[in-house]
């Protein structure tokens, strides 16, 4: 057996693939682009072995998608491929509306062909699975319930409103093609290989560099987070039992102020790696200005996957967060080659021909 997964270099791609093949013998076909975010080196641990069959390339090329499937056969598209920084999406929408809107929906079409010519058992046992953001949600008062799958979808940012058109388009393929379409959104991940352009990330690399940690506005923005294996956990779970046809929110039970994050982090780093000065990391903490348009709250209630598919994330903050800085710690090579771009060459010679 063979899954498809779109997305498989990115962070949390990578994360899924990499847990997938140490649990399961199924084969997987990545799927990426290799944009900017995507890093074959977060794969570098399963050279050699057959059951990872990467290809470089995009979700939006029908052709090459479609001769993937024909070829491989899988019984199911996890689909993480996507431009998935609201900052950047803030500075250039376009390439977030090719990949998340005409990608899926090309990467919907070609699989509802392939699908449409499955026997009979194929055709009920197949499962497209996407996998969505509880920023397509909006934004929450700060005494408003968590989001459950019945909130209507209210996107604030280029980023989210083209999550939103991508997950309409999965829903519409369901309810009009019969599509077997599972989505999950999720709540904030963090943990190993997260591009450090997001918070966490930035605020680990930028502290050992001596740099400013920024905090956007004031820095009281919440958000739920959930280490990233509990994502990957969650949507082995999904794929597995899910009902054909629903959502299901994934979240961590676990809001944090973006201020409070920054400082357990510069907490965490004072213990692990302490600065020569003997002050602590966060004298580095500087408030720079607010994004445009910020989301004040996210909140997930991930009650249905619980009650329905028995999932609940294993992880705490405190033990994920410092598993997390312990990872990028013991990893700086990565995060060297990240930053300084060498990642980029590397990918550049290994598909020069
Ligand atoms: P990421 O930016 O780290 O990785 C995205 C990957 O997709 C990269 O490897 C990139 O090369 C690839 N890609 C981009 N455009 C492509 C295209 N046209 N064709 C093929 N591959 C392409 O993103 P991530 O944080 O790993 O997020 C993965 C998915 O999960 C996204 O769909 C995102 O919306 C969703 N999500 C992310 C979070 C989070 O906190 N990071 C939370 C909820 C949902
Ligand atoms: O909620 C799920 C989403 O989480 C995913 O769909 C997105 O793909 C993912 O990038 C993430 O979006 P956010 O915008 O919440 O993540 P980011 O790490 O960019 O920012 C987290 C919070 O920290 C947010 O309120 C903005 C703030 N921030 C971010 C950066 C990069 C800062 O204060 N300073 C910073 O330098």
């Amino acid at each position: 057996m063979t899954i498809l997964v779109t997305g498989g270099a990115g962070f949390i791609g990578s994360n899924f693939v990499l847990d997938w093949l140490a649990g399961s013998g199924e084969w997987v076909v990545n799927v990426d682009k290799l944009t900017y975010a995507g890093n074959l080196q977060n794969l570098s641990s399963l050279a050699g072995d057959e059951r990872h069959v990467f290809v470089r390339g995009d979700i939006a090329d029908s052709d090459l998608i479609a001769r993937l499937l024909a070829e491989h056969q899988p019984r199911a598209v996890v689909n993480f491929a996507a431009e998935s920084h609201v900052d950047r999406s803030i500075h250039g929408p376009e390439d977030f509306i090719q990949t998340n809107i005409v990608g899926t929906f090309r990467l919907l079409e070609a699989v509802r062909a392939y699908w449409s010519g499955l026997a009979n058992h194929g055709r009920e046992a197949f499962r497209f699975l996407h996998v969505s953001t509880d920023e397509v949600y909006g934004s929450l008062a700060a005494d408003a319930p968590a989001f459950t799958e019945s909130n209507r979808y209210k996107p604030n940012s280029p980023y989210s409103a083209s999550k939103a058109a991508s997950d309409h388009l999965v829903r519409a393929y369901h309810h009009t093609y019969g599509l077997p379409v599972l989505t999950t959104n999720c709540s904030n991940n963090y943990g190993p290989f997260h591009f450090p352009e997001k918070l966490i990330p930035l605020v680990i690399h930028n502290a050992l560099a001596g740099k400013a940690l920024p905090i956007y506005g004031d820095g009281q923005q919440i958000r739920d987070w959930l280490y990233v294996k509990d994502h990957c956990s969650a949507i082995r779970r999904v794929l597995e039992a899910g009902a054909v046809g629903a959502t299901y929110n994934v979240g961590g039970w676990n809001e944090q102020a973006n201020l409070d994050v920054v400082r357990l982090v510069c907490e965490l780093l004072d213990e692990l790696n302490p600065r020569h000065e003997g002050t602590s990391y966060a004298s580095q903490i500087v408030y720079v200005a607010d994004r445009p348009g910020h989301d004040h709250r996210y909140a997930i209630d991930a009650g249905k996957i619980e009650r329905e598919l028995g999932w609940r994330p294993q992880e705490t903050f405190a033990s994920g967060i410092r598993k997390t800085v312990q990872w990028y710690l013991g990893n700086q090579e990565w995060v060297a080659n990240v930053t300084s771009g060498a990642y980029r060459d590397w990918i550049v010679q290994q598909y020069a021909s």
